[in-house]
């Protein structure tokens, strides 16, 4: 490894399956950057000790991935507001004062996907947020600041959307109901944000809540249709999307973070769908 290269790194456990070196290794290709972006495997019980060796051997950044993100929220000096209400902590950068700042960009990555990507407005739009879990918490701030008409949040155990709704009550009056509640009322965009893909399950949504104009999200990503997705299409839904372009958007942001450059993702987005 060359010494005087700037230098960033994924942590996580496992490691082996994640896609940021591929992203930021094609973003700093594009802007230009010279910089070496590696991934750890850290164990366990060890995270504290390597993110201080990696920041002592004068690591410009690290991408926190599962399971590390609540230890990366204890472990920074200062958190951004966003990482605050998220709860938890995807990049870990140094500002001038070589205080390490605790940030989460996945809310707006999965923002900038859909504003900029897929160019689904959120202004003024019913919006449903399925789950109420760490994933949804990350992106619940990022979705408010794009003025909304409204947001509900459904969840299978009803008093955990209930608390996390009243955790932003400060700042926009989130609904919170069970999967019955949603009565016959049909929303604008519909986001999973429910871990129900990865075991191949559907959240028990009814078909009333897409319209003949919804757009249907969701957070997980595959080389299949999730079975959130194509129960949506079934049931009418006309543009629908999985989390893969919210993945390299988060990426761009942490990106940006560092580097101040903002790499583009369409492109990439393209390219990582034909190899997933
Ligand atoms: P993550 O960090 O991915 O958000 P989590 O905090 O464990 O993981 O949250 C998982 C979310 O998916 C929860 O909202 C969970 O619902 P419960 O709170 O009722 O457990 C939701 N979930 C998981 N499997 C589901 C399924 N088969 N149907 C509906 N919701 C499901």
């Amino acid at each position: 490894m060359n010494n005087s290269m700037d230098r960033y790194a994924v942590f996580g456990n496992p490691i082996a399956h994640s896609k940021s070196p591929i992203l930021h290794k094609a973003f700093a290709e594009e802007t230009h950057q010279r910089l070496v972006y590696t991934s750890q495997c850290v164990d366990v019980s060890l995270f504290i000790d390597a993110a201080n060796t990696f920041f002592a051997n004068e690591g410009l950044g690290l991408n926190i991935t599962v399971p590390f993100k609540t230890d990366a929220f204890n472990f920074a000096n200062k958190l951004t507001s966003r990482a605050k209400r998220a709860g938890a902590v995807n990049t870990l950068f140094l500002d001038d004062n070589k205080n390490i700042i605790g940030d989460n960009t996945d809310g707006v990555g999965l923002v900038n996907d859909i504003t900029e990507n897929l160019l689904w407005s959120l202004k003024d739009k019913d919006i449903l947020i399925v789950g109420a879990g760490g994933a949804v918490r990350g992106i619940l701030e990022p979705f408010i600041g794009q003025h909304p008409k409204s947001i509900t949040l459904v969840n299978r155990t009803v008093k955990k959307a209930v608390s996390l709704s009243q955790e932003f009550s400060d700042i926009f009056p989130i609904e919170a109901c069970s999967f019955s509640g949603l009565g016959n009322k049909s929303f604008d965009i519909i986001i999973n944000g429910t871990s129900a893909s990865l075991t191949g399950d559907l959240p028990p949504l009814p078909s009333s809540v897409i319209h003949s104009d919804s757009n249907c999200y969701d957070m997980m990503y595959s080389k299949e249709l999730t079975p959130f997705l194509k129960w949506a299409q079934q049931n009418g839904c006309k543009n629908t999307s999985d989390g893969l372009g919210m993945l390299v958007c988060q990426g761009a942001e942490s990106f940006f973070i560092w580097r101040k450059i903002k790499p583009s993702t369409t492109e990439l987005i393209k390219k990582l769908r034909k190899i997933l």
